[in-house]
């Protein structure tokens, strides 16, 4: 596995293996890699001739109060892992690269879609998303993109600018891996001391109770709400950022869940760890 520094060196390796007819699977990450990484690295290995990472902790995409310097960081350990995934590329620049000097442009998809939900919480962070995975996609150049659905925001989001900016990349969206228990694979959950596992298994669960909800008959989303909250709000050390019954699609709330419907959660565990969920409350037979 190659592992490379600057856009220019990525770009150019891109551009050889286009000249070879050779199509590249890109997966944007921030390091840290669990199997839910892996999984989007596999996918991407099945999709495509050639597999590019990058690895990225990029800081325009959290807040003045957020964990930028707190995030979780183990470039060694990563490189191992996605080198034993048959990564062809690992891309990680530094933030200089990414961003240098006098750089003042930036991309945001407008409206509701970055404004709902993680949006509303985490203002500017979606902007900073759609500008370092626009400037990746020029860097990389790849012909398709795998994004996990646990982020299901920057998905739709990401969905959009594709499109919107004509970048003619497939955007491939993975399933949430989980835990043995259901919580959701994510680098933030090494911010989880054993006292906050069980409050923050609370999003996996409160998707199953809605499920179960909506499987009985409840069509209602704010009864569902009221449900949901209640439920989660059990658990000790919990406090809801957002719960909202949305269009798969829009992101809009909806009155009424159908089979669009993904309710989409963020909680805040023991007022230290922000950890998100969402899923389908009507499950695909
Ligand atoms: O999902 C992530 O890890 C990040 O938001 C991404 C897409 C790599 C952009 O920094």
């Amino acid at each position: 596995m190659k592992i490379l520094r600057t856009p220019q060196e990525m770009t150019a390796w891109s551009t050889e293996q286009a000249v070879l007819n050779k199509t590249i699977g890109f997966v944007p990450t921030m390091g840290f890699f669990h199997d839910g990484h892996l999984a989007l690295m596999q996918r991407a290995r099945e999709l495509a001739d050639l597999v590019v990472v990058s690895l990225f902790v990029n800081p325009t995409q959290f807040g003045p109060q957020e964990d930028l310097a707190a995030y979780p960081r183990h470039f060694d350990h990563d490189q191992e892992l996605a080198a034993s995934a048959g990564v062809d590329v690992l891309f990680a620049p530094t933030s200089e690269e990414m961003y240098p000097p006098g750089a003042t442009t930036t991309v945001t998809v407008k409206g509701d879609l970055s404004n709902r939900l993680c949006g509303a919480s985490r203002p500017g962070h979606f902007a900073g998303v759609a500008t370092v995975v626009t400037k990746l996609f020029n860097i990389v150049r790849p012909d398709l993109a795998v994004f996990g659905k646990k982020d299901f925001q920057q998905l739709a989001i990401i969905r959009r600018m594709t499109l919107d900016l004509h970048f003619g990349v497939e955007i491939i969206g993975h399933p949430t891996v989980r835990e043995k228990d259901g919580l959701a694979m994510s680098s933030r959950n090494a911010y989880l001391e054993d006292e906050d596992r069980e409050a923050a298994l609370s999003l996996s669960r409160s998707l199953e109770l809605a499920r179960t909800m909506v499987a009985n008959g409840e069509r209602d989303a704010p009864s569902l709400t009221v449900a949901v909250k209640q439920f989660i709000l059990s658990f000790s050390g919990t406090a809801v950022d957002y719960i909202s019954f949305v269009d798969q699609f829009t992101l809009a709330p909806v009155a009424e869940v159908n089979k669009d419907t993904v309710l989409a959660l963020a909680v805040k565990i023991n007022d230290r760890v922000r950890l998100i969920d969402n899923g389908f409350v009507i499950t695909k037979s």
